[in-house]
């Protein structure tokens, strides 16, 4: 679990309990137009290779995120921050615990994702954290976007190993504890 000041609060990144599910399907749906079930959840609850962590700020959830393993790949299936609270470093601060459960306990080689080609912001994010697109996976969402594409763009970090993917991972830190530290003396001035 970690902790940072962020925008004027402390953020908590914990994992995620039974008893949040209500409150990030309500998320989800805000965000994706659509949740998992709650028997969906329960069931990646009681899977050993899933990763799933909450971000909360002022006692209140913000947003979520959450990945599953196999013997060589984290593939990162949802981050997910509540609009209101959107652009204040709480999707970095998932991304990046994320990553680190994934690399450095779980040990993973590569690091996959799906983001809607449509979705420029979210691309933007992980391009920063040094993913980079490899490819299209067609008919991959049940629902069609506004552009009427169910299309998914592959993006993935080959090797998590690989000394200039650490050396961007150690920068998104580092400026990401900057931003924070400039906005938490802000806060409070
Ligand atoms: C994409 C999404 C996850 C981003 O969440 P977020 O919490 O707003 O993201 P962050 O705040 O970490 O980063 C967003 C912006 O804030 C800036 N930022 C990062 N850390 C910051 C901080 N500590 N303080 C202030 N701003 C910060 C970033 O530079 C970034 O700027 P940009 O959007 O111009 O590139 C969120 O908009 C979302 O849930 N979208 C819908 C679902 C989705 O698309 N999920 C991803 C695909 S599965």
């Amino acid at each position: 679990m970690t902790s940072s000041p962020g925008s004027g609060d402390l953020r908590t990144v914990r994992p995620l309990a039974e008893a949040d599910i209500d409150v990030l399907q309500a998320i989800d749906t805000r965000t994706h137009g659509q949740a998992w079930s709650q028997r969906t959840f329960l069931d990646e609850l009681d899977q050993a290779n899933r990763v799933h962590i909450v971000a909360e700020a002022t006692g209140e959830i913000v947003g979520h995120a959450a990945a599953w393993t196999n013997a060589v790949s984290g593939r990162i299936t949802n981050v997910a921050v509540a609009p209101e609270h959107a652009g204040r470093g709480h999707a970095t601060a998932l991304l990046l615990e994320l990553i680190d459960q994934l690399v450095n306990e779980r040990q993973v080689a590569n690091l996959q994702l799906e983001v809607r080609p449509a979705n420029r912001r979210a691309q933007r994010m992980y391009r920063r954290f040094g993913f980079v697109p490899v490819g299209i996976e067609r008919s991959f969402y049940d629902r069609s976007d506004e552009r009427g594409s169910t299309d998914a763009l592959v993006m993935a970090v080959a090797d998590v190993c690989a000394e200039p993917w650490r050396q961007r991972l150690g920068d998104v830190h580092t400026s990401h504890r900057q931003v924070e530290k400039e906005r938490n003396a802000g806060a409070s001035a």
